[in-house]
């Protein structure tokens, strides 16, 4: 077997770079330090690149046929030819993936960003396959396979039995994390309903699948034969589909960042079969940094995690709260100088923001009337879901853009309790988190996850643009018919600048 040599000041590099992720990670807790964790992400990745630069030559050695008489010419010649035609090669492929990374990043609206992360998720899986695929064709390129002469019939290269767990693994998770969020981008991009998909018998379909694969990489340790791996990337891909059909509108957040969680894991099992120790530290972060934002997640949407892992299992099946045909009931609207003057009398104000603000773009002209409201001697605070938006800390990263201090800013479990003595709740873009269906109505896509009490404030405004609106859930919300609530229906930003102005 093969002795892969690791040059010490590579390791050393890809350790720097291994802090500077953690460091990365730990900067991005928190709205105030996420700008040097995103900067140390930087220099961590640019460690990372550049020494894989300057080291992959012996990869590229060891790619260089060997001739019959012993004597690797390229190894004398060629390695270089080799190294520099490379070179450029990933240079150019770089510089493409660069432009076409900067030109969507800045071209992204914010509130389109789950679904840029699933595509981008996407391509992580991708990268898996084809790394893994290209591994099983040319093993003795990657330096994981001793020649077999046999006595009869033609040498080839037998993979080492431990590379092909990993190249079973990494097809598999990489295929799985391509085809679930190719599925969770047309979800979240439109293109696809985002009602779930429930097959019939899908959780024993799933299990004998999974199994399935399971039991084909166990044989690929005996038998390196191509139907065997070509299965297992087809099963996956058919897995990656099935999860995530049966997974619906409010709990996409969740599944975002499992696949998060899983192009990390593809990348882990990418670095073994590489040997890379730079990608199996950083897929590990990202695995773990996933998994554990998405336990996160599952526990702000009350929903178990092993039931979303294992595709919607356990979710109801009856959807009919979603999309539900809205009832003609009776409701207020109100004008930007009722709301004004309501405020202003009011001791305390809680502003709910959500994913209608993002689209408005209100944050700005939000904290300007809170400044007001403050003048007048108002406290206010805000309540931050944690899925309201379209993206874990969505309103937490608008409003500190906005300069709003952190300490007006509560999370969910610290401020519900307080809407009871509050005189208005101001919900502006939000819907899916105030919805009170989600604790009363069983049959509601959203049951289960806890929600703001508003309906409990004094006053409810609630900023949206039209009745016919709905949230991302498709479900109607009772708050909008209730004595105590005040419809203000305006595009978000235009309705809180006249607002601003009635406060003058
Ligand atoms: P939603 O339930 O999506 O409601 C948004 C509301 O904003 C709608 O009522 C919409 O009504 C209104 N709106 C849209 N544009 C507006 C504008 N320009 N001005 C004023 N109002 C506007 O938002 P939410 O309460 O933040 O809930 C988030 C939902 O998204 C949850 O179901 C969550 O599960 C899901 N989700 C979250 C994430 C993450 S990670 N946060 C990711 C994917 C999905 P009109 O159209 O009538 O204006």
């Amino acid at each position: 077997m093969e002795h892969v040599t690791v040059n010490p000041w590579a390791a050393l590099a890809y350790l720097v770079a291994g802090v500077c992720f953690i460091l990365a990670l730990r900067g991005l807790s928190s709205p105030s330090t996420s700008q040097r964790g995103n900067r140390m992400g930087i220099i961590g990745m640019t460690i990372a690149v550049v020494t894989t630069l300057i080291t992959h030559a012996p990869v590229l050695a060891v790619a260089c046929p060997q001739p019959a008489n012993g004597v690797a010419l390229c190894e004398q010649f060629g390695a270089l030819h080799l190294d520099t035609l490379a070179l450029i090669e990933i240079l150019g492929a770089i510089a493409i993936g660069a432009v076409i990374g900067v030109v969507t990043a800045r071209k992204i609206a914010m509130t389109d960003m789950p679904q840029l992360v699933a595509a981008f998720h996407s391509l992580v899986g991708l990268a898996a396959v084809l790394v893994a695929a290209a591994a099983f064709l040319n093993p003795q390129a990657f330096g994981i396979a001793d020649q077999v002469i046999p006595m009869i019939g033609q040498p080839f290269w037998a993979i080492y039995p431990q590379s092909r767990i990993e190249m079973g693994l990494g097809v598999a998770i990489g295929a799985i994390t391509f085809s679930g969020s190719v599925i969770a981008f047309l979800k979240l991009n439109g293109n696809m309903g985002g009602a779930p998909i429930m097959l019939p018998g899908r959780h024993v379909i799933n299990l004998g699948v999974l199994a399935g694969i399971l039991g084909l990489i166990a044989y690929f340790t005996q038998d390196q034969s191509p139907w065997i791996f070509w299965t297992i990337t087809a099963l996956s891909f058919v897995i990656g589909f099935l999860l995530i059909i049966p997974i619906g509108g409010a709990d996409m957040p969740v599944v975002v960042s499992m696949l998060n969680s899983y192009s990390g894991w593809a990348a882990a099992a990418m670095g073994f079969t590489l040997h890379n120790s730079a990608m199996i530290i950083t897929g590990a972060l990202v695995g773990s940094s996933g998994a554990i934002l998405s336990y996160i997640m599952c526990k702000a949407m009350n929903r178990s995690f092993i039931s979303v892992i294992a595709g919607g299992f356990g979710a109801a099946a009856d959807t009919s709260g979603g999309g539900a045909a809205k009832e003609q009931r009776p409701w207020k609207r109100g004008s930007a100088e009722d709301a004004a003057f309501l405020m202003q009398q009011a001791e305390q104000v809680i502003i709910v923001p959500g994913y209608g603000m993002a689209v408005a773009q209100a944050q700005h002209v939000l904290r300007e009337m809170a400044d007001k409201l403050k003048e007048h001697g108002v406290r206010v605070k805000y309540a931050i879901h944690p899925v309201a938006g379209r993206m874990p800390g969505h309103m937490n990263v608008l409003l500190a853009e906005a300069n709003v201090p952190y300490d007006e800013v509560f999370e969910l479990e610290d401020i519900n309790s307080e809407f009871a003595q509050t005189d208005v709740a101001f919900i502006i873009g939000a819907n899916d988190v105030v919805n009170p269906a989600a604790k009363t109505d069983k049959g509601s896509p959203i049951y289960g996850m806890p929600v703001f009490d508003v309906e409990k404030a004094k006053t409810v405004l609630f900023i949206k643009r039209s009745m016919g609106g709905v949230g991302y859930a498709g479900v109607d919300n009772d708050v909008f018919y209730m004595d105590n609530t005040m419809m203000l229906l305006a595009d978000a930003k235009k309705m809180v600048e006249e607002i601003v102005k009635s406060l003058d």
